[in-house]
C-alpha cells in the first residue's frame, strides 16, 4: 500500500471515537452530518463493519420528522461552540446537510456490505430525503432551500452575503467562538459579524419551531446533491426490493432545478433568496454542479466551458471563481479548494483531475482546505474527509488501472 493510504488510515483511526468519526480532533469534536457520509466511505476501505457503524450512528440520530440532524453531540465538551444549549434541539443541532449519507450507502453496498444490512437502511434514507422536500421548498419550487448557511456546509458561501443582511448580528445572545485560535489565521475563518448572523439564525430557527425562520435560499449545489442522492436510493430500492419514492422526487427536482434556476445568460445556475425575493448570480463552484447531473441536463456543455474559463487553478477546483470580486484564496468557502467537491467533480473530470487532487494531498498534507493556486494547506490539519476521500481516489484509480 502507498504512503498516502497508510497516511490517510491513520488518520481516520486518529480521529475514530468508535461509533462515529470527528472531523478533526482540534476544531470539531463531534459528529457532522455529511462528514461522516464522507468517513463512511473512506472507512469502507479499510474496515466495513466500522463504516457501516459509522452510517447507522448517524441514521441513529434522525428525528421524528426525517431530518438528520448536521451536528449530533455524543459527548460534553467546550471545545466547540455552539453547544446544544444554543440549539435548543436536544442532543443534535437543528438543521439538516447535503444527503451525502445515501452516496454513502450505496458506494458500502457496492464495496461489499451485506445486502440485508443495507436494505435496513433505507426506510431512513428515504424519510430523510422527504424531509427535504417537503420541509426545504418554502415557495413549492421542486428545488432544496438551504435554511442557515451551515446547512449546506459552505458556511460563509458568498451566496449568503445578500441575504444575511437581512439578518440582525445583535439580536442573539452574545456568544464566545472558540474556532478562531484553532486555525494558523482567523483569516481562514468567517468573521464575526458572521458568526454573530448564524447564531440569530440558530435562535430564530428555534423560536419557530425548527422551521425556515428568516433565510431559505435555493441553492443549486444542494439540490444537486439531494438528486445524486434520490437517484442513488432508487438504484438501491430497485435492486434490493424495497418501495421508494425516491425516482418520482428526482425527476421533479431535476424539473424544478432547470425551470427555476437555470440561466442561460449567464451560463451557470443562479440561487434565489426566497426572503429577499431575487435571484444571487455569484459565481461559485455550486453555481456549475448541476453538471454533475450529467451530459444530457440542462445547460451542461455551457457549464463545462464555465467550468474551464472561470475555474481553472493548479490544484482542482477553487470554491469560488477566482474571476469573481468575492474571491478570496484562503477563506474558508470563498475561494479554496475542498477535497470533497474535486471527489464529486472527479467521476465527471477524468482520471488527470482525481490523480491532481491526490497531488495536492500529497504534497501539502491532509488539511481541510487549500489555497488553490499554492496548494498550501488551511484550516484543520488532519482532516477526516480528505483522509477518507483520499482513501476513495486512490481505490478507484486501482480499478482505472487495473
Ligand atoms: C463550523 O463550525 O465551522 C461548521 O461548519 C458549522 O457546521
Amino acid at each position: 500500500m502507498s504512503r498516502l493510504h497508510d497516511l490517510a488510515s491513520e488518520i481516520l483511526q486518529e480521529n475514530d471515537r468508535g461509533r462515529f468519526t470527528v472531523p478533526s480532533g482540534h476544531l470539531y469534536p463531534h459528529q457532522w452530518a455529511w462528514d461522516s457520509g464522507f468517513a463512511a466511505i473512506g472507512w469502507a476501505h479499510l474496515d466495513l463493519q466500522r463504516a457501516s457503524l459509522e452510517l447507522e450512528t448517524l441514521l441513529g440520530g434522525q428525528w421524528d420528522d426525517g431530518r438528520i440532524p448536521h451536528i449530533q453531540f455524543h459527548e460534553d465538551t467546550k471545545e466547540y461552540a455552539p453547544g446544544p444549549d444554543v440549539w435548543g434541539g436536544g442532543r443534535s443541532s437543528t438543521i439538516s446537510n447535503p444527503p451525502v449519507w445515501t452516496l454513502a450507502a450505496e458506494r458500502l453496498s457496492e464495496l461489499g456490505v451485506d445486502e440485508s444490512r443495507v436494505k435496513g437502511w433505507l426506510p431512513a434514507l428515504e424519510r430523510s430525503h422527504k424531509f427535504l422536500s417537503e420541509h426545504r421548498d418554502p415557495l413549492g419550487w421542486n428545488c432544496i432551500a438551504t435554511c442557515h448557511p451551515w446547512e449546506n456546509g459552505q458556511d460563509n458561501c458568498p451566496a449568503w452575503d445578500q441575504p444575511l443582511e437581512a439578518v440582525d448580528p445583535e439580536e442573539a445572545p452574545p456568544f464566545e467562538r472558540v474556532d478562531k485560535d484553532r486555525v494558523e489565521d482567523a483569516a481562514q475563518r468567517p468573521t464575526d459579524t458572521q458568526y454573530k448572523r448564524y447564531i440569530t439564525l440558530v435562535y430564530r430557527f428555534r423560536n419557530n419551531g425548527f422551521k425556515i425562520a428568516n433565510f431559505a435560499v435555493y441553492d443549486p449545489f444542494f439540490t444537486t446533491v439531494t438528486i445524486l442522492a434520490e437517484v442513488a436510493l432508487a438504484r438501491l430500492g430497485e435492486r434490493l426490493g424495497v418501495e421508494t419514492e425516491a425516482s418520482q422526487r428526482a425527476a421533479k427536482l431535476r424539473k424544478g432545478l432547470a425551470d427555476r434556476l437555470w440561466s442561460a445568460d449567464l451560463g451557470r445556475y443562479r440561487y434565489y433568496d426566497a426572503i429577499g425575493e431575487r435571484y444571487l448570480d455569484t459565481l461559485t463552484i455550486g453555481s456549475v454542479s448541476p453538471m454533475l447531473l450529467g451530459a444530457d441536463f440542462q445547460g451542461a456543455s455551457a457549464l463545462k466551458t464555465t467550468l474551464k474559463e472561470c475555474f481553472q487553478t493548479p490544484f482542482g477546483l477553487p470554491s469560488v471563481s477566482p474571476q469573481s470580486p468575492d474571491f478570496d484564496p484562503v477563506c474558508y468557502w470563498r475561494g479554496p479548494t475542498w477535497v470533497n467537491i474535486n471527489w464529486f467533480f472527479s467521476r465527471f473530470l477524468g482520471a488527470e483531475f482525481r490523480d491532481k487532487t491526490l497531488k495536492l494531498v500529497e504534497r501539502n498534507g491532509f488539511w481541510e482546505y487549500f489555497h488553490p493556486v499554492t496548494g498550501k494547506g488551511l484550516g484543520a490539519d488532519r482532516f477526516t474527509w480528505t483522509a477518507a476521500l483520499v482513501l476513495d481516489l486512490l481505490d478507484l484509480q486501482k480499478g482505472v488501472k487495473a
